[in-house]
């Protein structure tokens, strides 16, 4: 009997929205692990390493526009912060970690490029269940950028459901530490997906409104903007809108948020290093004011990607 690899036959492999894919393939880009630059396919963890097995890892993500690294100083300052309130160790300072992100980008050739930097607990030759006993992995990647709301989405506001599931509460998990814990924000997402609408936001364990699946959230009241203070990562997005903020005069602060006042806003946005920032004119099937992105979130959008050229606020990637 002749037996066709699946790869060979494209109606048999898996689907993926409208697209059969090959599930061993991976996206274009460049990993660095264990002191060596490689295609991403070939870079590999051990299923022993606890950042798989206990999601004990942190990371951060900076992106690439244009050939520019948009605030690396930020994402390194909350990476190195990370690192030390887990009590992992790497080999590189931060000059050394900027440089493997530069090879990274510089290798896969992207102008546009999602860029992480991250290090799991990693595996204890032992076995031993002591984590002190594991030798902590360092681990960059870069491949092309991603956003979290597609062009489409960014011209007419996404649609966001509000789920009823709790962010995993700060007395647990600093929220200034990256990380990994997202069962909560992918449960929110497939409740999303089930009331019809496009991404989720989550509750904190007062039930005012959190953050998203890598996102923060903004509401836009009488001019004003406010961000739930509590429970959230504190993104570098979030801090780079009340900085244009502050430059433009604009009044913005961290606040409780209830699910009515969000409902209420005049305009809601979210912000990611995955897509900047990105308008919401939908929650919960109804409309945000009159179902328009507005004009603060319009203003914010513009002025946000016309930072990413200025030196102050980015720096050239070092391509060959
Ligand atoms: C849970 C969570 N909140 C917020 C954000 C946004 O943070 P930043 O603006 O630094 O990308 C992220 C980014 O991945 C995230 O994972």
């Amino acid at each position: 009997m002749t037996r066709t690899k699946a790869t060979e036959d494209p109606a048999r492999l898996p689907l993926v929205g409208d697209r059969h894919v090959d599930p061993h393939s991976y996206p274009d880009g460049i990993a660095f692990l264990d002191g060596q630059y490689l295609p991403m396919s070939q870079a590999k963890v051990s299923v022993l390493d606890w950042g798989f097995l206990h999601s004990d890892a942190t990371y951060d993500t900076v992106h690439v526009w244009d050939g520019r690294f948009f605030r690396l100083d930020l994402h390194l300052d909350r990476f190195f912060g990370g690192l030390e309130k887990l009590r992992m160790t790497i080999p590189f300072d931060r000059e050394g970690v900027a440089e493997i992100l530069h090879n990274c980008v510089a290798l896969s050739g992207h102008r546009a490029a999602y860029v992480e930097m991250l290090c799991t607990r990693g595996a204890s030759p032992t076995f031993s269940r002591d984590p002190r006993q594991a030798i902590n992995r360092f681990m960059a990647f870069a491949v092309q950028f991603g956003s979290v709301a597609n062009a489409e989405q960014l011209r007419r506001g996404l649609h966001v459901a509000i789920s009823d599931k709790v962010r995993i509460p700060p007395a647990s998990i600093d929220p200034a530490i990256k990380n990994y814990h997202w069962l909560d924000l992918v449960r929110g997402l497939y409740d999303a997906y089930d009331r019809d609408a496009e991404t989720a936001l989550i509750l904190d364990f007062n039930g005012n409104v959190a953050e998203g699946p890598g996102f923060n959230v903004f509401c836009v009241k009488d001019g004003r903007l406010s961000t739930p203070a509590i429970g959230v990562l504190p993104g570098i997005t979030r801090r780079t809108v009340f900085d244009l903020c502050g430059e433009e005069g604009l009044t913005a602060e961290a606040a409780d948020i209830s699910v009515a006042a969000l409902k209420a806003a005049d305009e809601v946005f979210i912000t990611s290093t995955a897509g900047g920032i990105m308008p919401v004119t939908r929650i919960d099937g109804a409309a945000i004011a009159d179902g328009k992105v507005g004009p603060v979130t319009s203003r914010l959008m513009a002025l946000y990607w016309r930072k990413h050229d200025h030196p102050a606020w980015s720096s050239p990637v070092k391509y060959p």
